[in-house]
């Protein structure tokens, strides 16, 4: 069970620094669940200083996918790996929405942080024009053969997809857990690896999605960026991962 805090664009270093402090005091003790949060670039320095030795770990929100080069305000995943980050989230849809990320970019950041020995947490999900249509199997199936391309077999054990359909995320409008569980089975068919559902994820809703057979952890939003909110969804992932 895996639960993933995606801070997005919150967050000084000063705000991150006494957010994981109290986080690390309150998650010990705590089993059965692996957290890892994920801050803006300018955090993960202290953040990674503030939890180290914790078990918690810290990923990136995005990676390009060379060492080096001329890629004007792109940080590549071996900068990433030298501070002590983990892994990273690649291919969020706000990412794919407003930055016009590709199945194609997002495969190439995929293998550069794969083959930079991180860890990633790759993202898909239908919008709401998609799933009105009808087509959410078919928009699955292209993101996730696209990644499942991406990756080569000895590097999977590194690799997590997150199912964020894009109408949940930040609406308060959670996929049902039978929504959650189908489009999970459909992916888990087309790529076997941990798969978390993301969208709207609250301490109310987190345990009966993560009790879902297919739900293997969380990729939380929002609800991640208070303590209270997130260590109660951390918990929630534990009780599920006993049950
Ligand atoms: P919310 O939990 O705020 O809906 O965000 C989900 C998300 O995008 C996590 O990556």
């Amino acid at each position: 069970m895996l639960i993933a805090g995606n801070w997005k664009m919150f967050k000084t270093a000063a705000q991150t620094i006494s957010f994981c402090a109290e986080l690390r005091k309150r998650l010990h003790g705590v089993r059965d669940v692996e957290v890892v949060v994920c801050p803006p670039y300018t955090s993960l320095d202290e953040a990674v200083r503030v939890l180290a030795g914790s078990g918690i770990e810290v990923f990136a929100q995005n990676a390009h996918w060379e060492r080096e080069g001329a890629f004007t305000g792109e940080i590549a995943p071996a900068m990433l790996a030298e501070i002590g980050v983990t892994g990273s989230l690649v291919a969020h849809s706000e990412r794919r929405q407003l930055f016009a990320e590709t199945d194609g970019s997002s495969a190439r950041r995929i293998g550069g942080a794969l083959d930079a020995g991180l860890r990633v947490i790759a993202c898909v999900g239908e919008t709401e024009t998609e799933r009105e249509a009808g087509e959410t199997e078919n928009v699955l199936r292209r993101q996730v053969e696209a990644i499942a391309a991406a990756v080569d077999e000895e590097d999977r054990n590194r690799l997590a997809v997150a199912y964020e359909p894009v109408w949940a995320i930040g609406t308060g409008r959670t996929a049902t857990p039978e929504q959650a569980e189908e489009a999970h089975a459909l992916i888990r068919s087309l790529l076997d690896v941990p798969l978390l559902y993301g969208g709207s994820v609250k301490p109310e809703n987190a345990d009966e999605l993560l009790t879902q057979p297919d739900v293997d952890g969380a990729l939380v939003g929002g609800a991640s960026l208070e303590v209270d909110s997130f260590v109660a969804i951390c918990e929630a992932g534990a009780r599920a991962s006993r049950s």
